[in-house]
């Protein structure tokens, strides 16, 4: 108190010193107070700090020797300071935010540690991080998009309380351990992405607590396996680009209730699609394409009346194509199969959230001016090409706002270049054979590939072969396209 009173007593620049020096005093008590997350937390994440060769967004900048790793970028601490999880992820649309190195096995250290989540950080290399077996309670690994290699070591199945294992897009090789059953407590495993080979192991089955089963993107081949009578809580399916062949196995009907994602989608899939299908409630992404589905798509899929992403293409499937209830589609892709669709269909046109459609070779015959959406504004991508389409798309292409994309090759479709509005998005136009003609607007230069085709007269061909010289990034092969301008002649 006697000291205050006689600060009161002295002239202000004194006062303002001295209380500078109090308060520089207090913030550097209260740090040195705050550092006290346990040395070996400290020294387990500065070793994995070590294993960094490269961090050019500075992402670990804050990891210094000496302060509360608590505080530190990505690090989370609970029960009584202790580290609890590690949570880096990259900002994906800056290309300087990446990690180079391994997981330092000196984590391990980190006795509390229950999850590790590396996402998007490109370029963390090594193997599967072992020291998650000295850790029994761990829960969450989610190593993402990072370029971890080797195989998916077999006592992964000793790791009985882990919730989640998530080793998306990364390089992975070998079979998945068939020690995985071990795992019973896993709500969500995905190894999408890697180069994993061999069959998908029956004992999945076990693991009746998975909402989210991810193995897309892999060489896996063989059937898929008729078990999904155990994953009555599966809402994600996701079998995308592998190998496997056989018939859609009838225990999915099972998944009826809850399966919100059904993607098996480029693989060798034969049979016809299951009625069962239809009575998918919740389904909201169908992806069968790329497959050889043979036979008629059934009439039950007419009381699929959420979902939001259809994709058929490229498989075997006749007509009659059902009649769909279906309030608004988000995007559709019925191209290269058998139909003869005629028209494009009314539930697809009155979408008022339809982003993309693509319904190349389906047998349309319309004119394309009476074809009159809802909503053209969302639209992103269009693909009608190989169609017997007449009449003209400027009148749709001066509707849409955001057009990334619009095919339209192979049609019967008469109009002059020059009124077609370019809206400033569009990346991709295929106009080949067809029958355009007049001059290349200027907004063309701004497009990534033009195939304006066959029937353009050759001063317009000419045209576009200056722009393809002057500006290199119109046509990635000038050959091919320029090939239309003089051919058609
Ligand atoms: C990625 O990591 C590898 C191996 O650690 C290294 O050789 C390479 O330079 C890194 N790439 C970049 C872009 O830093
Ligand atoms: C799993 O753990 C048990 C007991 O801790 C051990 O005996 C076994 O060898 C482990 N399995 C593998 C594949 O490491
Ligand atoms: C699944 O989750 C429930 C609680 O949601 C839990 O009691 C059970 O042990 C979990 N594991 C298995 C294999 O069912
Ligand atoms: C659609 O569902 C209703 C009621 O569940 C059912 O009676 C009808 O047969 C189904 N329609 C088709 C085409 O499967
Ligand atoms: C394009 O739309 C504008 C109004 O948004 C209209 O004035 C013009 O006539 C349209 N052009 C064509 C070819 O439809």
């Amino acid at each position: 108190m006697k000291l205050f009173r006689s600060l009161f007593h002295s002239s202000p620049p004194i006062i303002i010193l001295l209380l500078t020096i109090f308060t520089l005093f207090v913030f550097h008590f209260h740090n040195v107070a705050a550092a006290t997350c346990h040395p070996d937390d400290e020294s387990g994440l500065l070793a994995f700090k070590s294993g960094i060769t490269s961090d050019p967004s500075n992402m670990l900048a804050s990891w210094k020797r000496g302060t509360d790793c608590c505080a530190w970028e990505g690090v989370t601490c609970l029960t009584g300071k202790r580290v609890t999880s590690l949570y880096l992820s990259s900002q994906t649309d800056n290309p300087n935010s990446f990690l180079s190195g391994t997981i330092s096995p000196s984590l391990s250290k980190l006795r509390f540690l229950d999850g590790l989540y590396l996402l998007n950080l490109r370029n963390i290399s090594g193997t599967f991080p072992d020291f998650v077996f000295n850790l029994p309670n761990f829960q969450y690994i989610y190593i993402e998009n990072n370029k971890l290699s080797g195989p998916i070591p077999a006592r992964i199945g000793n790791l009985t309380r882990l919730d989640v294992l998530s080793l998306a897009g990364n390089r992975f090789t070998g079979s998945i351990p068939s020690s995985i059953s071990g795992m019973t407590q896993l709500t969500q495993l995905k190894l999408g992405g890697n180069l994993l080979q061999g069959s998908v192991p029956d004992g999945i089955r076990k693991l009746r607590n998975l909402t989210y089963l991810s193995l897309e993107g892999n060489q896996l081949g063989g059937p898929i396996p008729d078990f999904f009578s155990s994953l009555t809580n599966l809402r994600t399916l996701e079998l995308s680009r592998n190998k496997f062949s056989g018939k859609i196995p009838p225990s999915i009907s099972t998944l009826a209730s809850k399966l919100a994602y059904l993607e098996l989608g480029h693989n060798s899939l034969s049979g016809r699609i299951p009625d069962f299908l239809g009575k998918f409630k919740a389904l909201d992404t169908l992806d069968l394409s790329s497959n050889r589905f043979s036979g008629t798509v059934p009439r039950s899929f007419g009381n699929l009346t959420k979902i939001f992403n259809l994709d058929l293409s490229n498989n075997l499937l006749v007509d009659p194509f059902p009649e769909m209830n279906v309030k608004g589609i988000e995007s559709l892709d019925l191209s290269n199969n058998r139909f003869h669709l005629k028209e494009i269909p009314k539930w697809v046109t009155s979408s008022t959230i339809i982003f993309s459609l693509k319904l190349a070779r389906c047998g349309i015959k319309m004119k394309l001016d009476d074809w009159k959406p809802a909503e053209t504004y969302f639209y992103d991508y269009i693909d009608l090409s190989g169609n017997e389409i007449q009449g003209s798309p400027v009148g749709l292409l001066n509707r849409t706002e955001y057009l990334v994309g619009f095919w339209a090759s192979e049609n019967k479709l008469r109009f002059d270049l020059k009124d077609l509005k370019i809206v400033k998005t569009l990346k991709y136009l295929d106009l080949a054979k067809n029958s355009v003609f007049g001059k290349v607007p200027s907004a063309v230069a701004g497009l990534e590939k033009l195939n304006a085709g066959t029937c353009i007269a050759e001063p317009i061909a000419l045209e576009m072969s200056k722009l393809k010289t002057d500006k290199g990034y119109i046509a990635r092969n000038p050959q091919e396209d320029l090939a239309c301008g003089f051919q058609g002649k």
